[in-house]
């Protein structure tokens, strides 16, 4: 079923729960419906948009927002150790971490109570606790409405990265994603490198998918502000990737800072939340926004913020975080 609104207003369609409007929405239950909803509507701009998670409005929205309602999860296939999974872009991500963990399927429990939609997952290849959305992800279906054309495409011509992939740069504001198959296994395979997730695990009574997944809840209750409460879009700024000689030079004044492998030879990967802490932002407010107190890396709508608003603050926090470290960091949300 199609579903169609004009000037709306948009604040619940946002966690940062910003106060704009939008000219046009449509939302669609099912994938087939898409090429009814282009002829009916004939949008000139339009935009995808999940659960709003990763996405900053500063202004009202012009283009017809479009919103993929398919809330289905089904097993395609299961055999011996590998079962492959394929959810609608309209299921919430952690609904299905929850469907996985229940049925002993591992591959994205690290990866549990991350806001968003099913979507949404690998546009930004989401990660957490040393995993990434791309781990798991076979391929992912979608509607081009330039030609009408359904288009599955393969893990590989996602080109993954760290909080990368073809749909924020060749792909974008091109494609609809529809659906994302995964292959999940059978076999433990627990990633607890990661912070203190070994240690909170361990208190829970050992491995065990449900004790990694309240593990990881419960690390994540703390440090971040459930978006109900507070709108935020979790991280607001990418962990930036810098030359081994730049961390080095600043490991040499700052020893305790932390640094992780990059992925790319003679990169390191810095951790912003650490930087824009160190330079003294942690907790830091400008009128109705502010820099989260437990997690330096997150932006926070304290009540009533525009998006300019937070745009403001975020180009104070770079400021500080240059002329303290001399490093750029990037905004990892969609500022529209
Ligand atoms: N740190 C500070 N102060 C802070 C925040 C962090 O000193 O205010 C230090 C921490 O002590 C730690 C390091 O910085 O040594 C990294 O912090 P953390 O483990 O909290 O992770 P992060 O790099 O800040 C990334 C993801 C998060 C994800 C966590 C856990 C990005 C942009 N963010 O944050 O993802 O939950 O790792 O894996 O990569 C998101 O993308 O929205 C998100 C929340």
């Amino acid at each position: 079923m199609i579903r169609y609104f004009e000037d709306i207003e948009i604040a619940d369609r946002n966690s940062f729960h910003v106060r704009q409007r939008a000219a046009r929405l449509a939302e669609f239950d099912r994938a087939e419906e898409l090429p009814e909803l282009f002829a009916r509507y004939t949008p000139q701009e339009w935009l995808a948009l999940g659960g709003g998670n990763n996405i900053l409005f500063t202004r009202d929205v012009e283009p017809m927002l479009i919103v993929p309602c398919d809330k289905r999860i089904e097993v395609i296939e299961s055999n011996g150790d590998r079962t492959l999974v394929r959810a609608g872009a309209g299921v919430e991500w952690d609904d299905l971490v929850a469907w996985s963990v229940e049925r002993e399927l591992w591959g994205i429990e690290n990866l549990s109570l991350i806001p968003g939609k099913v979507g949404a997952a690998p546009v930004q290849n989401i990660g957490a606790y040393g995993a990434e959305a791309k781990d798991a992800i076979v391929s992912v279906e979608l509607y081009e409405p330039a030609t009408g054309e359904f288009r599955t495409l393969s893990a590989a011509e996602c080109h993954f990265g760290y909080r990368e992939s073809i749909f924020k740069h060749e792909a974008k504001g091109r494609v609809i994603i529809t659906s994302v198959c995964f292959e999940l296994s059978h076999t433990p395979a627990p990633r607890l490198g990661y912070g203190d997730v070994m240690r909170e695990v361990e208190a829970r009574g050992g491995v065990s998918l449900r004790n990694i997944r309240e593990a990881i809840c419960s690390i994540r209750r703390s440090k971040l502000p459930d978006t109900a409460v507070l709108g935020n879009a979790g991280s607001f700024f990418k962990n930036p990737i810098v030359e081994n000689c730049v961390a080095k030079a600043l490991l040499a004044k700052y020893p305790d800072m932390p640094t992780y492998p990059s992925g790319h030879e003679g990169m390191t990967k810095l951790a912003a939340g650490w930087l824009i802490d160190r330079a003294g932002m942690k907790g830091y407010r400008e009128g109705c926004v502010g820099v989260h107190d437990r997690q330096a890396l997150v932006l926070v709508n304290l009540g009533g913020a525009t998006g300019g608003e937070v745009m403001e603050l975020a180009r104070t926090v770079q400021q500080r975080v240059r002329e303290a470290f001399g490093i750029d960091i990037d905004t990892e949300v969609n500022i529209l």
